[in-house]
């Protein structure tokens, strides 16, 4: 089962595991994910597609969970706040409550948003976060924190078998055109010859996983032993600045676009970086396809949507 399974990452999951012969039964509730997501999926008999929100409980029997549920870009998880936090803390116990009945496997998409505004680059997994629990991106931040504390406690008190993966910056086909992202805001402004937005001077740098390596590496942690709960960061250590993003977008996408500079928002943190150190003693990942190319396919993409 695959919670979030029509949303962005969800959709390309869903896909990976059918290739790997698995019946796949998607959840959604289509908040931000769509049908047209997986529409090329539906004549599948392997899988199978069900409107439900996860923060009421649901009775289906399935042996691996892959909680992706939540809205995830700033605009979306903070258009209706209390919502997020109930999908991330009342859809992590209906999810694990599911899981506790049926002994499955859970896999918990957190965030590298548990670390909030980070004193420590990169980061590793036993950095504990400088989190703003007020703040209007709490709803998100602190709604996954509580998540992966309830999986450490289904863990700790019914030996649930947990898995928490902590997922970077991921981009791709299949991102939402208007979800405020950098990637995508950038790629649409480029190819729309629109000014590109820079909060702040640029200098502050993200890194960016393409889809395919971070599946590649969700799908190693489903499968390793029970004793590996996680928490592990998956990303893509490579550090680029907002300006050197910008700068390659408009070289790919040959726009004429100019760069616009805007007040920077609160709590965006001004680095972040994953220390992949753990996914590469534990699952010998690391990601495989270069910035460059990553953005090649995910403005043919947007093209193609425009
Ligand atoms: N893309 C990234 O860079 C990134 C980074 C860190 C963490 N994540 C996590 O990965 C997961 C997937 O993110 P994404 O980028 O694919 O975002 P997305 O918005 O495309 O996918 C989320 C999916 O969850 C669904 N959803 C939201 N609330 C729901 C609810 N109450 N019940 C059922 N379905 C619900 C949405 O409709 C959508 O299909 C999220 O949990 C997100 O927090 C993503």
């Amino acid at each position: 089962m695959v919670s979030g399974g029509s949303g962005f990452l969800g959709s390309h999951l869903c896909e990976r595991l059918l290739a790997d012969g698995h019946d796949v039964l998607c959840v959604d509730n289509f908040f931000t994910g769509s049908k047209a997501n997986v529409a090329h999926l539906l004549k599948d008999p392997h899988f199978e597609l069900m409107r439900h929100d996860i923060t009421f409980p649901i009775y289906v029997e399935v042996d691996e969970i892959y909680n992706l549920a939540c809205p995830a870009s700033p605009v979306h998880y903070q258009f209706d706040p209390v919502q997020t936090t109930k999908t991330s803390v009342h859809g992590a116990i209906n999810m694990l409550g599911l899981a506790k009945r049926l002994k499955a496997k859970i896999l918990q998409a957190s965030t590298s948003e548990v670390y909030g505004d980070p004193e420590v680059h990169p980061q590793p997994e036993s950095y504990l976060g400088r989190v703003n629990p007020v703040g209007p991106r709490s709803c998100y931040d602190e709604g996954k924190r509580c998540a992966e504390t309830l999986f450490f406690d289904y863990w700790r008190q019914h030996r649930l078998r947990i898995k928490v993966v902590r997922i970077f910056n991921t981009y791709g086909p299949r991102m939402h055109p208007n979800d405020g992202r950098v990637v995508s805001n950038f790629i649409m402004q480029a190819l729309r010859g629109e000014d590109i937005t820079i909060y702040g001077d640029g200098t502050q740098t993200r890194s960016f996983c393409y889809v395919d390596d971070l599946i590649e590496a969700m799908v190693g942690v489903m499968a390793t032993p029970d004793e590996f709960t996680g928490p592990i960061n998956i990303g893509n250590p490579q550090e680029f600045t907002i300006r050197e993003l910008a700068e390659h977008i408009l070289r790919l996408t040959e726009s004429r676009s100019k760069l616009a500079f805007k007040p920077l928002p609160a709590d965006d943190p001004k680095q972040r970086r994953p220390d992949i150190g753990l996914a590469k003693d534990v699952l010998g990942w690391s990601p495989t396809i270069e910035l460059g190319e990553g953005l090649e396919r995910t403005i043919r993409y947007f093209r193609g949507k425009l």
